[in-house]
């Protein structure tokens, strides 16, 4: 009887194990976004970061007894949105021309043999004929990697381009465009881009960190935030309007952790990207309030929350449709057109949106979620909306907030929790006992205080126990994913990256076991310990489209132990199985200079109906189970 009823499925979320993309720790720009030119268009300002100024990351050169003038201006710009642009007066070019050089995020990567996308948009501002203009790839010492050359000759705006051939390498280059005959030309939008993005997007992404991501197989991804999302103000919210369309017309802001967003990594790249890596898009728009530690350091102080007056509100919550037209709409439709003319035709097929991002739960954050989903349950029912109740397990707005989430019956709220590992490991049965009749939970950010081997499986422990209770819990995603090692906003992350470099931690390796292990049934009381612990948990889930079972063991305590896996019926004849194991010391970790220090190693196993399998301290092991 027992065994009849172990055996017994339930349904489990599709959706569970994705990932959190937020631009911060240079996420974006210097990361992801594959731009080589830091401050492309001379937007950079003080108020991103103290210091900095439109010509940050430029240099003016005048070497070859050149002279002339350099300066930012904004009083014909590109376009109303790219405000700002350079104008180089050369009165005397000298022996090299003079020009300006832009150090990239901490150099350019350069590889001989490969080419690189140069673009610019400029304007010839004086009479006569066109100004003669080398553009070129430098090492560290100067030396000439690549070259070309192009005549600004238009009166008006125009976009320039080359390719560049670089017939040496570096990790250090330098861009370098020199103009080598007298008069004026005004320099916006200075752009480069290796040849190869991930999957050959043009505005693409770098292929080598986009596949790092694409290899966890995320089942959906949340962008672009994070505290991102609502900023540092009601002036700094992420507008996803601003961020569509061409480059040179997107409108840049401050990243609220302290630099800069170029936009250049927008909406439209967003779902791109979650197409390419087979994602479900899962964008999270603000709940029309800033941050309630606006105005001062992050969650200390601050001026507090402000909403949106009830005129924005209104505009603000066409916005927040207009995006799901964007998403799904069909390329007739006013935004579904917008995406087309993107060179997407096909609608990106959004399930779920996101309102809001670890919010107060006020009376003025109530008032206006109400309204935006409303709206959205109103017009796309299909959509499912993801509320929050930001920071767990405790906490006055935690409670406001699925209080409020159950009035409202919101279908999913968004809970986030950094934890020390045996936080994970003594509230591996948290979600047993939720209400299945109230909201769905989305445990959108969540990590274990660091990148040990220890943090990792009790982040492990706890993945198993959210897999038992994917009826309920509907999506979880690690956070933060990705932080650029010279520029981390926040530690610890699931990988990192330098310009040349990846280094997934080891977290990385147990978000990956379970993200390419994730079933849809899962059965209970098949996998057993001798003693009970909580530093043992396992699963079992089946894949139903391969029809493999999939057994996930955990041991994160220095003791070996023995599992008992009674698969019964469920094998099927002539199975064989694949495992996957994860293990070491505690406090090992993947580093700089032992990268793969810990990543899971193939064994062998002969299935039974009936198995006893040595569970090794320290350890992490996944059973997969091929019909
Ligand atoms: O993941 C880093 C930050 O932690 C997120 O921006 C925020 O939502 C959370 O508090």
């Amino acid at each position: 009887q027992a065994a009849t009823l172990a055996q017994q499925p339930k349904k489990i979320s599709p959706d569970l194990f994705g990932i959190f993309f937020e631009d911060i720790s240079y996420a974006a720009d210097g990361g992801l976004y594959a731009e080589m030119v830091q401050n492309r268009s001379f937007e950079y300002s003080p108020t991103d970061r103290k210091g900095w100024n439109a010509l940050t990351s430029w240099d003016y050169l005048t070497d070859g007894f050149g002279y002339g003038n350099i300066s930012v201006e904004s009083s014909s710009p590109l376009h109303p949105n790219n405000k700002h642009y350079v104008l180089l007066t050369i009165e005397e070019p000298g022996q090299k021309g003079i020009g300006i050089r832009n150090n990239g995020f901490d150099g350019m990567v350069i590889r001989k043999g490969a080419q690189y996308h140069f673009s610019l948009f400029a304007k010839q501002e004086s009479p006569g004929a066109g100004i003669a203009t080398e553009v070129s790839l430098q090492n560290n010492k100067g030396e000439i990697l690549a070259a070309s050359k192009c005549s600004i000759n238009n009166k008006e705006w125009k976009k320039y381009e080359l390719t560049l051939t670089a017939d040496g390498s570096t990790d250090s280059a330098q861009l370098v465009i020199r103009f080598t005959s007298k008069g004026s030309v005004a320099l916006d939008m200075v752009s480069l881009f290796p040849e190869k993005t991930f999957h050959n997007r043009p505005n693409g992404l770098r292929a080598d960190l986009a596949q790092t991501i694409a290899d966890l197989h995320p089942k959906f991804m949340r962008f672009p935030g994070g505290c991102l999302v609502h900023g540092d103000g009601l002036g700094n919210m992420y507008r996803w309007k601003n961020t569509i369309g061409p480059v040179e017309q997107r409108i840049e802001q401050k990243n609220s952790w302290n630099y800069h967003q170029s936009a250049g990594l927008g909406y439209f790249e967003y779902f791109q990207f979650c197409e390419d890596i087979g994602a479900k898009p899962l964008p999270v728009v603000p709940a029309a309030v800033s941050c309630q530690n606006s105005g001062g350091t992050w969650r200390i102080g601050g001026t507090g929350q402000r909403g949106l007056e009830p005129d924005e509100l209104k505009t603000y919550i066409q916005d927040v449709l207009d995006l799901i037209e964007y998403a799904n709409g069909s390329k007739d439709s006013y935004w579904g057109a917008k995406r087309a003319a993107a060179g997407h035709l096909e609608p990106f097929h959004l399930e779920y949106i996101g309102i809001g991002n670890e919010d107060k739960i006020t009376p003025v954050f109530k008032e206006r979620f109400q309204k935006i989903y409303a709206a959205v349950k109103e017009k796309y029912p299909a959509v499912t909306v993801i509320g929050t109740v930001g920071p767990a397990p405790a906490g006055e707005d935690f409670e406001l907030g699925w209080q409020f989430a159950n009035e409202q019956k919101v279908p999913i709220v968004d809970e986030h929790y950094y934890e020390a590992p045996a936080w994970f490991l003594s509230n591996q049965h948290r979600y047993d006992h939720y209400n299945r009749n109230l909201s769905g939970v989305y445990i959108g950010e969540y990590a274990s205080r660091g990148n040990t081997l220890g943090n990792a499986l009790a982040e492990a422990v706890y993945m198993t126990s959210l897999e038992r209770n994917a009826d309920v819990v509907r999506m979880a995603s690690y956070a933060p994913l990705l932080a650029n090692q010279q520029h981390t906003s926040w530690n610890p992350n699931l990988i990192y990256f330098t310009n040349t470099r990846i280094l997934p931690t080891v977290n990385y390796y147990v978000q990956q076991l379970f993200s390419r292990n994730q079933g849809d049934l899962y059965y209970d009381g098949l996998v057993s310990f001798a003693q009970k612990d909580s530093v043992l948990a396992a699963s079992c889930v089946k894949d139903t489209r391969t029809g493999d079972l999939i057994i996930k063991i955990v041991n994160a305590g220095p003791a070996q132990t023995v599992a008992d896996i009674q698969l019964g019926s469920l094998l099927a004849k002539n199975a064989s199985a694949e495992v996957q194991v994860l293990s070491g010391e505690p406090g090992m970790k993947n580093t700089w200079e032992h990268p793969e220090t810990i990543v899971p190693k193939m064994a062998a196993i002969q299935p039974g109906r009936k198995m006893q399998y040595d569970v090794i301290p320290y350890s992490l092991t996944v059973i997969r189970v091929k019909k």
